[in-house]
């Protein structure tokens, strides 16, 4: 059987962890790379050996009427743009998160993947660990019961990465919508997906990017620089509502005065509580005393691992026809959410989405 023909768009940073992660997927051949930064595009191609090489997405879908699949990992901003036109050239799309820079960009992304039938899948890498599937067989079959309370934590102390992240023409904002989404998403997904009603947020920008702090910085852009802009928030923090009447509180932040970086999730039900620190715990109570449970996953949320389970299921979805873990649908909700947010924080009260 034919490999399926897959194209880079985008080779910083985030391209070459999926590019590692096609190594490991036999069904899958890296087929071409774009990247408007000639020198990003050469480091990345020779590194990985990528013949064919093109300065922009239209020279290469120009060319290259035999690919399959385009795998988008540019920046926020140009989400919408490349994946509209991988789409309307036939073929399916893996979009990195968040789907796009606003919501309005998103719906076009999913109305492209309609109409010309293809896959669009968004990245929502943490959906792959083998904790997160674990989790949500757990709360799928009740042993939670009711869960009506939830906390995400995404912060960083001192990890604006620079480059793009933080000038929000590109980026579209801040650790919201660079980290926040994860954790969002991933708790709506273990959810059961509910739609959000309601949010209040509050973003602050008091620290920047901290250009003053000699310490290494928690994450750095490929194209972080001395004079980066950062307009965008430091910290962000919502409380969200979803239909069932359950509540999620979420805290983002790229700088802030604490003392660790945190990315942990807990879920507090009626019959038992969960938290992913990374590694999944259970609360609950056996014979009338309160017991901990720690599981051992073949996986915990390991960058490389859920990268490569990631990319696996994006190629199985377009060679098998398997059931999309991640679609666009999921996207443009999440979109609406982030969206909310930065409305709430701007306009300082509740708001509804419809
Ligand atoms: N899933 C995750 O955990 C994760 C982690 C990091 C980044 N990301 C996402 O991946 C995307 C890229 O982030 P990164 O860290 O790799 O950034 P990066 O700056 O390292 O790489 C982005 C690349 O895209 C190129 N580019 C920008 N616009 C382009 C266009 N229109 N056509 C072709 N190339 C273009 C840039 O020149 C750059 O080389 C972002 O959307 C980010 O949110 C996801």
């Amino acid at each position: 059987m034919e490999k399926v023909k897959v194209a880079l768009v985008g080779a910083g940073n985030i391209a070459n962890q999926h590019l590692e992660s096609y190594k490991n997927v036999a069904d899958a051949e890296v087929y071409a790379i774009c990247d408007i930064d000639p020198v990003r595009l050469k480091m990345t191609a020779d590194k990985f050996d990528i013949e064919r090489r093109y300065p922009d997405i239209d020279s290469m879908l120009k060319d290259l009427p035999e690919l399959d699949a385009a795998d988008v990992c540019v920046w926020n901003c140009s989400h919408a743009e490349c994946s509209i036109k991988a789409l309307n050239a036939g073929l399916h799309v893996l979009c990195e998160k968040p789907m796009a820079y606003n919501t309005e960009q998103a719906v076009q992304m999913q109305e492209a993947a309609k109409k010309n039938n293809k896959l669009l899948m968004i990245g929502f890498v943490l959906r792959f660990s083998d904790d997160a599937k674990i989790a949500k067989d757990f709360i799928d079959q009740g042993y939670l019961g009711d869960i009506y309370y939830a906390k995400a934590q995404y912060i960083r102390r001192h990890g604006n990465p620079g480059g793009w992240f933080g000038d929000s023409s590109r980026s579209g904002g801040g650790p919201l919508i660079d980290l926040g989404v994860h954790v969002i998403d991933f708790v709506r997904y273990l959810k059961g997906k509910p739609k959000a009603v309601s949010v209040y947020g509050a973003t602050f920008q008091k620290l920047y990017d901290r250009k003053n702090i000699r310490s290494q910085k928690a994450y750095r852009s490929s194209g972080a620089a001395e004079h980066d802009i950062c307009d965008v928030e430091d910290l962000a923090t919502a409380l969200i509502r979803f239909e069932d009447g359950s509540v999620l509180s979420v805290e983002a932040s790229f700088s802030l005065n604490i003392k660790n970086d945190e990315g942990k999730m807990i879920f507090c039900g009626t019959k038992a509580g969960a938290a992913l620190n990374p590694e999944l715990e259970l609360y609950g109570e056996l014979d009338g005393y309160m017991t901990d449970i720690s599981l051992k996953a073949e996986t915990t949320m390991n960058f490389s691992d859920i990268f490569r389970q990631e990319i696996f299921h994006f190629v199985d979805c377009i060679e098998n026809g398997t059931e999309c873990l991640s679609p666009a649908e999921d996207g443009v909700e999440m979109m609406r959410i982030l969206n909310a947010i930065y409305e709430s924080a701007r306009c300082g009260h509740e708001v509804l989405l419809k």
